[in-house]
């Protein structure tokens, strides 16, 4: 194992999100809009996406940098067939909590399978606990009640604590905050409010839909009165609140209002093996050519290095009106 690896603004690699599937099942309007990923969408093609082989040992490269937390993402990770298998060749490396995002319909059927092959926890997207609202935004009219089943299979599978995540847009779900904060109150699932960000090019991002995470907690204060919790980590994602009268923990993600570039520990591997160094980034350092080439360990270490060492991201730190018109990357293909 080399040393561990520092970029150019002195932050260390700690989580890699691998994506395994740029293809969904719902079409999010934030995310997928049906207007860009209709029906003659051209997805990756089978050949192009990594093997779980080829995942498996550019994350343990990773683990033997530094890395401590691996997700996989999508897409919908749960589209990817077999994707257990790729959570037991995953959980065996050592010293790795191993998570996974999904819009949890699936989970039903696949918690316990994903639980047994050694996945430690799932976080859940739940834009909405109102039916019509939620319908709209993930726009394939899957009900509320999908969700929710799929987050009690989580539990009972020992998949928990389940986080769920809230994508707040302005003027189209963030009427029913209230609401969700009421609903997963005192069930032990943490709730994480996040801002609506401009990623990707397609769904039409303005300031004018980000609702500040201060008038989230502010909102939801006077309802239900919070105090703040201490980070578990420097470099943590959500900012941590609980319920004072000890109805359990939310979480808000402030990607847009509160930038966390500085302390910024993620690094991405694409579906089709494109390592990004940031969400925003406009271009990937390809590593599946070196993979099916029959590159050495050492060889991919060192490509892997040269990545981060030589990373500068801070997107968030700077966006502008001017950087609004750049091509960037979707979420559905680097993964949330
Ligand atoms: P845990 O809390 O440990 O489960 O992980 P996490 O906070 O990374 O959770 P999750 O993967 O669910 O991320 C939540 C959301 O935060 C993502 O879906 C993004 O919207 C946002 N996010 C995560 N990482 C980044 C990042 O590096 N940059 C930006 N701008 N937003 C991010
Ligand atoms: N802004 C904020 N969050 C987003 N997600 C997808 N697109 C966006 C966006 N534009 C979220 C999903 C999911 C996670 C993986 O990323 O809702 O919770
Ligand atoms: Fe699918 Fe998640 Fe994107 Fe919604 S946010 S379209 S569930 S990948
Ligand atoms: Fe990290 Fe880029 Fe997000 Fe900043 S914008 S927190 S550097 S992924």
């Amino acid at each position: 194992p080399g040393a561990p690896l520092v970029d150019t603004r002195g932050r260390m690699v700690h989580d890699l999100r691998i994506s395994v599937t740029d293809r969904c099942n719902f079409r999010c309007i934030y995310c997928m809009p049906r207007e860009v990923f209709g029906t003659d969408y051209a997805f990756l093609p089978r050949k192009e996406l990594l093997s779980f082989e080829e995942i498996t040992r550019v994350a343990r490269l990773f683990a033997e940098r530094g890395v401590r937390k691996i997700r996989i993402t999508g897409g919908e990770p749960l589209l990817r067939k077999h994707v257990e298998n790729l959570v037991a060749q995953l959980a065996a490396i050592p010293d790795v909590e191993l998570t996974l995002t999904t819009n949890g319909v699936l989970l039903p059927k696949m918690a316990r399978t994903l639980r047994e092959a050694g996945l430690h926890r799932v976080t859940v997207s739940l834009d909405a606990i109102d039916d019509a609202t939620f319908r709209a935004m993930n726009d394939a009219d899957y009900p509320v009640a999908a969700v929710l089943k799929g987050i009690a299979a989580a539990e009972e599978a020992g998949l928990s604590p389940v986080k769920v995540n809230m994508v707040v847009k302005r003027g189209v779900n963030d009427h029913n905050v209230i609401d969700m904060a009421r609903h997963f109150r005192g069930t032990g699932h943490i709730l994480r409010f996040i801002e609506f960000m401009d990623v990707g090019s397609s769904n039409g991002w303005e300031m004018n839909a980000v609702v500040p995470s201060r008038d989230i907690i502010e909102r939801i204060d006077r309802v239900f009165p919070l105090e703040q919790v201490d980070p578990n980590y420097t470099g943590e994602v959500a900012e941590r609140w609980r319920y004072r009268d000890g109805g359990g923990e939310i979480g808000v993600i402030s990607s847009v209002t509160q930038a966390f570039c500085s302390t910024c520990t993620r690094i991405r591997l694409s579906t089709e093996g494109k390592l990004y160094t940031c969400l925003f980034a406009q271009s990937g350092h390809d590593l599946r050519t070196l993979l099916r080439d029959g590159a050495s360990d050492a060889e991919l270490d060192r490509a892997i290095a040269g990545v981060w060492q030589n990373r500068d991201d801070h997107y968030s730190e700077i966006r502008t009106a001017n950087t609004r018109g750049l091509r960037k990357i979707e979420m559905s293909y680097i993964g949330g």
